[in-house]
């Protein structure tokens, strides 16, 4: 029986290990962590991740061959093939801070493997890492071990928060890195092996090791451009008439461009897209290449000026100041069907508004709470940090803020709602009653072009919805950038 181990019992090592352990009845997998509370999570009826459909897969192999243990050492050592899935975050101090990918985590993961291992084994970068870190890892793990063979695979994860089932079901492609030796070949075949239970062999790529860990950066770069684009598209949209979904459809009609990913938002989140091209960045930096580094920073500066151009547009409508008015927040993940908040605009939002004074009623139907307040009082960059490894968990209550259940209790007495998140329940509230419930005038600021506008225009409301023509109350309150 072929043993898997994965390193890291999070939002990628939690879904991808269920799925192969479902597809593959006779791998054994364990997934170890060491954060305990997780693990006991996993072992729970209550996930430590809200994702669809991830419930049914757990509960149909965990205690068969999926295994969830804190027992890190153990099933390192018995392992086949060792998947590492720790994070990789943006460095916050020293060399590189805020742009290179902090690979202490990884680091340790790999010495670990080193010190604990008795056979031979597959170790596997599931993690998103700069291009050439199988070359530091190999050295860590040969360093001290004499006669055990250490073979290494770049075998970077696409899916996405709110699909992963359905991505890891049907993948695009699975893309397997190795060296260009008879062993590394050997050791990308083993891997394809467990792939192939359900994949089909053109889905299976196989490049070398660089290859592999570069497209996964430049994957995301690509993805997160295009929404950088059609974000700036918005802003023009706005000042000329034009309207961006009509825009984003008209493009997206040529096969060369295609139709997804055109969406305009108030700005992309998540805890991939900033830390990559930052990493990207970086490597480019390193590399002698300014031009080319300065070509991607320009997504992220552009993602950045959508967020604020959005606080800024809440605040010039509503008579140039929010300070002391209340303003009800729909949605705090960075997307639905997530309860994810890493990176989300949310908080550029929402501290934007803080910082005019305003008084916020937040309301996310998988957010808690502490989670809210934990976010809003972090500083950049620490959101990735595992809060068991941080020095100290930066909880904070703030008068400013509530955090209520109840999309309707948010709006009560507000006098705006910025919607932030594109929640199906925010398609379906029912907008007349959340009208008779609020302050006059009574501002919707949609950033996720979920609401129908016209009818919202038609009950009282006005509303700004983002890259489409304006109304005549904020054409005559224009926002300042
Ligand atoms: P995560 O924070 O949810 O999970 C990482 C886990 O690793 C944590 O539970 C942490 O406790 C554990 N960990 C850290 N160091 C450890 C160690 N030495 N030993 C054992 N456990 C350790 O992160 P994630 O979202 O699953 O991302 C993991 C990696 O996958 C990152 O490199 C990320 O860029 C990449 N990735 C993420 C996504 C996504 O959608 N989240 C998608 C593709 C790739
Ligand atoms: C992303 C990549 O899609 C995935 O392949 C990779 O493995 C991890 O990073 P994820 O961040 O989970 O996945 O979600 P994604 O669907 O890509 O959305 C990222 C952000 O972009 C979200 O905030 C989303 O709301 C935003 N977005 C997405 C837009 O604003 N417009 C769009 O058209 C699409």
């Amino acid at each position: 029986m072929v043993k898997i181990c994965c390193i890291g019992a999070g939002y990628v090592g939690g879904p991808t290990m269920a799925v192969i352990a479902f597809k593959c009845p006779e791998i054994e997998v364990v997934v170890v962590d060491i954060a305990a509370p997780r693990i006991n999570a996993w072992n729970s009826d209550h996930l430590p991740i809200y994702e669809p459909g991830l419930d049914d897969v757990v509960k149909q192999c965990r205690g068969k061959n999926l295994f969830f243990s804190t027992d890190v050492e153990k099933h390192v050592a018995e392992a086949d093939i060792v998947f590492v899935s720790v994070n990789t975050p943006t460095k916050t101090q020293g060399l590189g801070a805020g742009k290179a990918a902090d690979l202490t985590y990884w680091e340790s993961a790999a010495r670990m493997i080193a010190d604990v291992s008795k056979s031979d084994k597959i170790v596997v970068e599931k993690s998103t890492v700069p291009v050439k870190t199988a070359e530091a890892i190999e050295r860590i793990l040969t360093h001290n071990r004499k006669g055990i063979n250490f073979n290494i695979l770049s075998n970077p994860e696409f899916l996405a928060e709110g699909t992963a089932i359905a991505d890891l079901f049907n993948p695009d492609r699975v893309l397997i890195g190795g060296r260009e030796t008879p062993e590394g070949q050997k050791a990308i075949k083993a891997l394809k092996d467990v792939y192939a239970h359900w994949v089909p062999d053109d889905r299976i790529l196989c490049t070398n090791l660089w290859s592999a860990e570069l497209s996964k950066l430049a994957a995301n770069a690509f993805l997160a451009q295009r929404i950088s684009s059609v974000n700036a598209m918005s802003a023009l949209c706005e000042a000329t008439g034009a309207d961006v979904s009509q825009v984003s459809h008209s493009i997206g009609t040529d096969s060369r461009i295609g139709p997804k990913f055109l969406n305009a938002s108030v700005g992309f989140g998540g805890s991939c897209f900033q830390k990559d091209i930052l990493n990207l960045v970086y490597i480019c930096e390193c590399n002698g290449l300014p031009e080319v580094a300065n070509y991607w920073k320009q997504v992220i500066k552009v993602n950045d000026y959508q967020k604020t151009r959005f606080v800024n547009r809440v605040v010039s409508s509503m008579f140039n100041t929010v300070s002391g008015k209340k303003i009800a927040i729909l949605g705090f993940a960075f997307k639905k069907d997530t309860g994810d908040t890493r990176e989300t605009p949310a908080i550029d939002v929402c501290k934007g508004l803080l910082g005019d004074k305003a008084k916020l009623a937040i309301y996310d139907p998988q957010v808690t709470e502490e989670q809210i307040l934990k976010d809003l009082s972090m500083k950049k960059f620490d959101w990735d940090h595992p809060a068991h490894l941080q020095p100290s968990s930066p909880t904070t209550s703030n008068k400013q803020v509530s955090v209520v259940w109840d999309a309707y209790e948010a709006i009560k007495d507000a006098h705006g709602i910025c919607i932030l998140t594109e929640w199906e329940e925010f398609k379906k509230l029912d907008y007349q009653k959340v009208y008779e419930n609020m302050q006059k005038p009574a501002f919707v600021f949609d950033g996720r072009n979920v609401v129908d506008a016209n009818k919202l225009r038609e009950i009282g409301f006005i509303v700004y919805s983002i890259g489409k023509p304006l109304d005549a109350w904020l054409k005559d309150m224009p926002a300042v950038a």
